[in-house]
This record gives C-alpha cells, sequence and structure tokens, in this order.
C-alpha cells in the first residue's frame, strides 16, 4: 500500500501568503526570506472549526441565513459593558462588546500580560478565564500578587492546545476570555508548530467562531514581529473587530494603547497608563506628562494643542537646529512624518528665507508619542525657529494650527475643545488661525486667543 504522503506548502511569516514551492522573495509583501515549510491538514474545512459549544448569541450561524431588505433589519444597539478600566472602555469605543474578537499588539515586555491580567481581575463581577500559554499558574499568582487588584471571579489556565481550552470552556463557561498570546496557540487539526502561520490562522478561526457563537468577548494577545507589524498573517488583523496597540518606549513609564482598526468605534482613540510596581496606573489626564518638567525657559520648545480621537493633548516639541558641521546636513525626527518635517523646512526656507538647507535638524516629541494630528504644524514651525534663532518662546503659550504650502495657517478641528484644554492647564495664549474663529464666542475664554493667517506674522509677534 502507497504510503500517504504528507502535504506541505510554504508560506510567507510575514504576511500569510502561500505558495507550493520556496520563494526567495515574497510577491506578495515584497519581504525576502520568508517563506517557512509548513504542513498543510487534509480535514475538510468544515470539520476544522473545533467549537461545538452552545450557542447564546443572536449572531447564530445554524438557521440558513436570508436575505433581507436593509430596511427590515432590526436595528440592535449592542450592549456594551464596563471594563472597569476607563482608558480601555475608551480606545474600545465605550466598553466591551460581547462576541467581540479584540487583538491587543505589542512588542515582548511592554505590559501585555500585565494590562490584561490586571483588567481580568478589576472585572471582578464576570467570570473571567486568563488562559496562558507563556507563563506558569505560579508565575501569573506572583504578578497578580504585584498588583492593587484582587478578584473571586478569575480563572487562570496553562494551556496550549485549543481543543482542550474549548473543553474547559464549556465547564467553566467564562463571561470574558483571555489568550495570552496566539503564537503559544495549537489546533490539533494542523500539524505544524505554534506560531507558525498556519497554526495562527487556524486558532484565530477557531476563536472567531467561538467569540461569535457564544457572545463572549475575547482578547487575544499578539506579539509583534521587527517591523512593528503583528507577527503573523494579516489575515489575523482581518479577522477580528478590533486591533489595539500596546506602545511606548520600554524605558520609560509610559505606555500607550492605540485603536488602529475598530469595527465598533473610531480608530483614533488613545489610552495613556504609566507602569508602576503595583501593575498599570490609568493616565486620565496626560496633558500633564507630555509637557516635560523643567525649570528654566528653552529655546527650541514650543508646545501644540493637538487631539488624539476626541482627546485634546498638550505636547511638547522640541528640536535642536545646528550648523551642520559634517558632509551633509542630517534630518532627524521622533515621533513625527519626517517627510512632513522636511516640507515644513521647505516651507520655512522659500516662505521665511530662514537658511535651514544647510543645518542640521533634530526633532522630538516628548513622552514617546506619535503625532498625526496636523495642528502640530505651527508648533514644530515654531520650535524650529525659536532653535534657529536661539529665542525662546513665551511661557504658557500654545499652537494649533496646520501649515499650508504657501506659508498660510489653515483652521483645524475641534478648535473650542483645544482652547478650553489649553485654558484649564493654565495656558495664558494660544496662536490659531485666522479661519479657525468663525462662529466662535471668544469672550467666554480668560486664556488671549492669537489669531494670524500667515506663519511670518506668528514669528513677527513672538520674535519681533
Ligand atoms: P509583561 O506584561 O510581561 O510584558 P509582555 O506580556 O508584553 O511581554 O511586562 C512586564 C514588564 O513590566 C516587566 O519588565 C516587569 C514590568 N512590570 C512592572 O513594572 N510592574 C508590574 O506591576 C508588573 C506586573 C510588571
Ligand atoms: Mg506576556
Amino acid at each position: 500500500m502507497a504510503k500517504a504522503k504528507i502535504k506541505t506548502a510554504y508560506f510567507c511569516q510575514n504576511c500569510g501568503a502561500e505558495s507550493p514551492k520556496w520563494l526567495g522573495k515574497c510577491p506578495a509583501c515584497g519581504q525576502w526570506n520568508t517563506y517557512v515549510e509548513e504542513v498543510v491538514d487534509s480535514t475538510p474545512k468544515s470539520q476544522t472549526v473545533a467549537w461545538t459549544g452552545e450557542v447564546k448569541g443572536s449572531g447564530s450561524n445554524n438557521r440558513a441565513a436570508k436575505p433581507l431588505k436593509i430596511k427590515e433589519i432590526e436595528h440592535q444597539t449592542e450592549k456594551r459593558f464596563n471594563s472597569k478600566d476607563a482608558e480601555l472602555n475608551r480606545v474600545l469605543g465605550g466598553g466591551v462588546v460581547p462576541g467581540a474578537l479584540v487583538l491587543i499588539g505589542g512588542e515582548p515586555g511592554i505590559g501585555k500580560s500585565t494590562l490584561m491580567l490586571q483588567v481580568a481581575l478589576k472585572m471582578n463581577n464576570k467570570k473571567v478565564l486568563y488562559v496562558s500559554g507563556e507563563e506558569s499558574q505560579s508565575q501569573i499568582k506572583m504578578r497578580s500578587d504585584r498588583m492593587a487588584h484582587n478578584s473571586d471571579n478569575c480563572y487562570v489556565l496553562t494551556e496550549v492546545t485549543t481543543q482542550k481550552i474549548f473543553k474547559q470552556i464549556e465547564l467553566l463557561k467564562p463571561e470574558v476570555l483571555v489568550i495570552d498570546s496566539i503564537q503559544t496557540l495549537q489546533s490539533e487539526y494542523i500539524d505544524s508548530s505554534a506560531g507558525s502561520v498556519s497554526q495562527v490562522k487556524q486558532t484565530a478561526a477557531e476563536l472567531m467562531k467561538f467569540a461569535k457563537e457564544s457572545a463572549v468577548p475575547t482578547f487575544i494577545i499578539g506579539h509583534i514581529n521587527k517591523d512593528g507589524n503583528i507577527a503573523g498573517p494579516k489575515v489575523l488583523e482581518h479577522m477580528v473587530d478590533t486591533v489595539l496597540q500596546f506602545e511606548g518606549d520600554r524605558h520609560g513609564s509610559y505606555r500607550i494603547l492605540r485603536t488602529t482598526k475598530n469595527r465598533f468605534g473610531s480608530t483614533s482613540e488613545l489610552g495613556i497608563y504609566e507602569m508602576q510596581h503595583n501593575g498599570l496606573r490609568e493616565v486620565s489626564n496626560p496633558s500633564e506628562i507630555l509637557l516635560s518638567q523643567r525649570e528654566e525657559a528653552l529655546s527650541g520648545v514650543a508646545i501644540g494643542a493637538t487631539l488624539e480621537g476626541n482627546r485634546p493633548l498638550l505636547i511638547e516639541v522640541q528640536s535642536l537646529v545646528s550648523a551642520a558641521a559634517y558632509g551633509n546636513p542630517q534630518r532627524s525626527s521622533t515621533g513625527y512624518d519626517v517627510r512632513r518635517m522636511n516640507m515644513l523646512l521647505a516651507v520655512l526656507e522659500k516662505r521665511g528665507g530662514f537658511r535651514l538647507g544647510v543645518q542640521d535638524v533634530f526633532l522630538n516629541i516628548a513622552g514617546g508619542i506619535k503625532i498625526e494630528d496636523p495642528a502640530i504644524d505651527l508648533a514644530m514651525c515654531v520650535s524650529l525657529i525659536s532653535s534657529y534663532e536661539e529665542m525662546n518662546v513665551p511661557d504658557k503659550t500654545c499652537f494649533a494650527a496646520e501649515v499650508g504650502l504657501g506659508g498660510e495657517l489653515r483652521a483645524v478641528n475641534h478648535v473650542e475643545s483645544r482652547i478650553s484644554e489649553a485654558q484649564k492647564l493654565g495656558f495664558e495664549q494660544i496662536y490659531l488661525s485666522k479661519y479657525a474663529l468663525k462662529g466662535i464666542d471668544m469672550s467666554k475664554y480668560s486664556i488671549s486667543i492669537r489669531a494670524y493667517a500667515k506663519l511670518y506674522e506668528v514669528f513677527q509677534d513672538l520674535f519681533g
């Protein structure tokens, strides 16, 4: 009798593309040396998903679906529940949605396990199952002992095989599930090793089926690879409802939880934590930490009134402009798109006549945070010129305007929430675009509002 041949295929470990033969360069994502041979399963698709538990939620797949007119579909607002962590609620779009599959990505050691264990302990009114394939039960106990929270309702399971996990779930009937990490999970239906593309795909599909059919919200922790993408195939990100990135400087204590995809809310929300000896502290007033503490005024420092999601943040921009000593001038930027910085430098050179082309320029956003809000442009330009001219920006001053290619100041959205945040934090003047003030009652603010149409008018006002 002929031996059954094991069927294998090659998968790109970066994007999940499949090929029957080995390839040096992935045609799908362009990465080199990412193809790895994996055993592919021969079981029919319909049997490969293992979750067989009872169906509680409304999204049952058991009935054959039939098309409905969009008008006839009953609108159900999903009933969210409070995770008791204000920052997590915020990034999820206002609480945990039943049956949601949430992926939390981040570099090793950034604090993903700490965050999820802490949330599991805080939600003490829900039965939470924390499944870990990374640490032993006693290690998890040690971690929980460090934390300020405790719960009677938090269960810990150390297991990596999904079928065994589902068996325990059927017995325990948890209301929230946490999986620490998708890269350690293994499905019995697939032979390849844990963390490989086909395992990650398969186990994620099983978890998705579980979450949707049982309406149990499921949090999956995932590692990220060296490019900052979630390790494993891109399909993982397509499958889940929400992708959260946990980031920050490992040596600093602040951590940022950022939404990069959310089927149930906005993707521009931001949660901020501080890593302490007893777990993560929610930072409810982030502007305090994003403004670095300093005694005397420095040149090259300006404060931008930015907005992340619906959350106003006052952020310090620091720059250093100095004559290029060696050959080509250097341009470097931390926390801000370097191409946008180059554009602003060109605007300053062309419209303002500042000779920045022969200068080294280093730019830094305090607090290790990345800013995409164009309203920071004005603070950026002021900081650059302040450093170039060696002149300090007056104290208690902040900026919020986009800078156009003609050196004009453009209006930004939600001006009023920026103004009120600046006022609340004790700033005495805010520079804005003239065009941002339509329909705004300025008399209700005690902060002085300085509105201009052109960049050079701001410089004239500030530096004379
Ligand atoms: P961890 O949650 O294990 O990271 P990940 O799961 O993302 O790999 O992060 C642990 C780091 O946080 C570790 O360096 C120790 C530190 N830590 C604290 O500073 N305070 C604490 O209360 C805990 C539990 C961990
Ligand atoms: Mg961990």
